[in-house]
């Protein structure tokens, strides 16, 4: 193991284009659970009430769901050690920007630039109406479901539900950092939703070295990932930022 974080590192050291690409294991130690697997979200609590038709059903059914899952923790989580070396790793110029599932915006938190949210955020809210943006910090979750100031029309997060289109900036954005990069580090995701699984496929094929961190294999370990950092993202990360002198 050692000396496959020592490789890791080097190959980091050395990128000219290293990007990273995160999923919901980043973000376990901060205690925010994942999706899929035993403490999964969607082992707990059933997937229609993320479904883009449902909400616009019964939007304060969905809604009561969303606050309980993401809104009542989402606020006071707090960057772990992974984060915050994957932003150092940006600063000093390591890592160019960071292609994310994550709605959590733990990225941002731990001070990166350049995040790719795929999948949105929860931080902003739109109206269903006329589109206008808030940010959550103006909005009382205890009046459910929220609506717009301006036209009273009801408010959605940001965030992509099952069946909605990917924001297209995020997307097309995500592939071209994909295609550029030297150096591709795929940190705690199953990636099993399209087209976010697509963009480590796409790195690997225009020639990047995949690194990848996980405390299981995925689908990627033995289809196109070159180095397997098997562990907590925060004890790999931690030591690669050692290695790094970060
Ligand atoms: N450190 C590193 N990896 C971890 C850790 C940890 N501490 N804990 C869990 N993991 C790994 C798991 O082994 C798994 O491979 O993180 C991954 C989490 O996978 P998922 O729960 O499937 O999350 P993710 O891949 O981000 O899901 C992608 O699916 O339903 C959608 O929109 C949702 O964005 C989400 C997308």
């Amino acid at each position: 193991m050692n000396k496959k974080i020592e490789q890791a590192a080097e190959l980091i050291h050395k990128a000219k284009y290293a990007v990273a690409f995160t999923g919901a294991g980043i973000s376990v130690e901060s205690g925010i659970s994942p999706f899929r697997g035993e403490n999964g979200l969607w082992n707990k609590h059933h997937p229609v009430f993320f479904e883009i038709e449902f909400f616009k059903k019964k939007p304060l059914q969905s809604w009561k769901k969303i606050k309980e899952i993401f809104y009542d923790k989402l606020n006071d989580a707090q960057p772990n050690s992974a984060h915050q070396v994957l932003s150092k790793m940006g600063e000093r110029g390591f890592v160019e920007s960071v292609i994310t599932q994550n709605i959590d915006h733990l990225h941002q938190k731990a001070g990166s630039k350049f995040v790719y949210e795929l999948h949105g955020t929860y931080k902003q809210l739109v109206c269903t109406e006329c589109n206008t943006e808030y940010d959550i910090s103006f909005i009382d979750l205890n009046f459910l479901p929220p609506t717009c100031y301006i036209c009273k029309g009801i408010l959605k997060p940001d965030m992509v539900f099952f069946n909605e289109p990917i924001p297209k900036f995020a997307e097309s954005a995500s592939f071209r950092e994909a295609e550029r990069s030297d150096v591709f580090l795929i940190i705690g995701t199953n990636a099993e939703v399209l087209p976010a699984a697509d963009i480590p496929v796409v790195a690997k094929k225009t020639g990047a070295t995949i690194i990848e961190i996980n405390i299981k294999e995925s689908h990627f370990t033995h289809t196109i990932t070159d180095i397997f950092l098997k562990g907590k993202a925060t004890e790999v990360m931690d030591k690669l930022g050692e290695l790094l002198y970060l």
